[in-house]
């Protein structure tokens, strides 16, 4: 049994648990998935698994993303890039709900199937689905040879290694590097964006991990400011373009392993509903970057203050005007709203770690849940 714990300290590589060494090692796990795939001094990529239907994405009508859990919000993050960049109409679908559903798929059409496992029933079947039905099929997965890749036409891995905690974390950034590459290499064969803007896009890509690693230099604060959520009840995530799947994925975090009700909302819906439980005790987690949005977020602040709610805003180094209206502020470094989600996401990831492990929840195998999903 001794030796048992010492070999597992040992995986941990010096980590309390399998999520933190996770989340610590996504400068590194981002940098593998777009190593040798990117050029920024030409403004090219190169992406074995998509040569061969270059034609194939360069017609689409439309690209359909398939997914579950984690690895759907990362595919909202790939609507908004791939739009933006390469100019396709994108779906997200939940898998489940895209099985059932009779969906209207041509031969036009290109599913994108996003998973860790390889392995998630539903994101299976709808990849079966849109197979019969004649589509291209292609897969993001991170598991090496699992069944996903079997069944798609082609694909890119994402190199996160091996992820243990069942919470995801670097798959998901892994992922979303992943779709980046994706939109950048669309937009270049179908010329929707300029060498030179390219150049100048893959030349911030390649610095991510760098901003990465300032980004997980906030912990010590985000630990303070776990002490002060931690007996919450209730959290509400809000976060606009870009920031908005990184809202949902910061309530999804949250709930998963602190069991604490939580909600990621479009900081613009929350006039239509979530505003009603703004309260005193209320903590809202907002995606205040200094983005296109900012102003607009910036007044949702305000309508959160007006009602006495507690505010912890994410924001861009060096901000002052939300830092004199929020109640807590975490800063990241500043960069182009298309790479917002890789470095929003991971405060919100430490801060939910860290409340879990202060409520005695069990971070790695948290109550209920499973790595991957292998039934309906
Ligand atoms: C489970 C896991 C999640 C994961 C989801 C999809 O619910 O607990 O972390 O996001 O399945 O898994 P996949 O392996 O398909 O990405």
């Amino acid at each position: 049994h001794e030796l048992e714990l010492k070999l597992e300290m040992l995986e941990k590589g010096g980590y309390d648990h399998f999520m933190l060494k996770e989340i610590y090692e996504q400068p590194r796990s981002i940098k593998d998935s777009m190593r040798g795939r990117i050029y920024p001094n030409e403004g090219k990529l190169q992406l074995s698994g998509l040569k061969q239907y270059e034609e194939k994405f360069k017609n689409a009508d439309r690209i359909i993303i398939v997914a579950c859990g984690t690895s759907w919000h990362a595919g909202l993050v790939g609507e908004y890039l791939i739009e933006e960049f390469a100019r396709v109409p994108v779906e997200v679908e939940y898998a489940s709900e895209f099985r059932y559903r009779n969906p209207i798929i041509s031969e036009k059409d290109i599913v994108i199937a996003i998973s860790q496992s390889g392995e998630t029933a539903d994101t299976m079947a709808a990849i079966e689905l849109a197979k019969e039905r004649g589509a291209t099929i292609f897969g993001i997965c991170n598991v090496v040879g699992s069944s996903i890749p079997r069944l798609t036409h082609a694909g890119v891995y994402t190199h996160a290694g091996p992820e243990i905690g069942v919470a995801s974390t670097k798959a998901f950034t892994a992922q979303v590097t992943v779709l980046t590459l994706i939109a950048f290499y669309v937009a270049q064969i179908k010329g929707t964006v300029t060498t030179g803007k390219l150049v100048e896009l893959l030349t911030e890509l390649e610095s991510i991990p760098t901003l990465v690693e300032k980004a997980l230099k906030a912990n010590d604060l985000i630990v303070k400011i776990a002490e002060e959520l931690k007996d919450s009840r209730n959290c509400l995530f809000l976060g606009r373009g870009s920031g908005f799947p990184v809202a949902l994925e910061g309530a999804l975090k949250l709930k998963e392993i602190s069991y604490i009700h939580a909600e990621g909302y479009p900081a613009a819906e929350m006039k239509h509903g979530p505003i009603a439980l703004i309260d005193a005790e209320m903590p809202v987690i907002v995606i205040a970057t200094k983005n296109s949005s900012y102003e607009k977020v910036i007044s949702n602040i305000q309508e959160v203050k007006a009602r006495k709610g507690i505010v912890i805003a994410i924001v861009t180094e060096g901000d002052t005007d939300v830092k004199n209206m929020a109640d807590y502020t975490i800063e990241i470094p500043h960069a182009d709203e298309a790479f917002l989600p890789l470095i929003a996401t991971i405060p919100l990831q430490l801060l939910s770690y860290h409340i879990a492990v202060m409520r005695g929840c069990n971070v790695d195998q948290p109550r209920n849940l499973a790595k991957s999903v292998t039934v309906e």
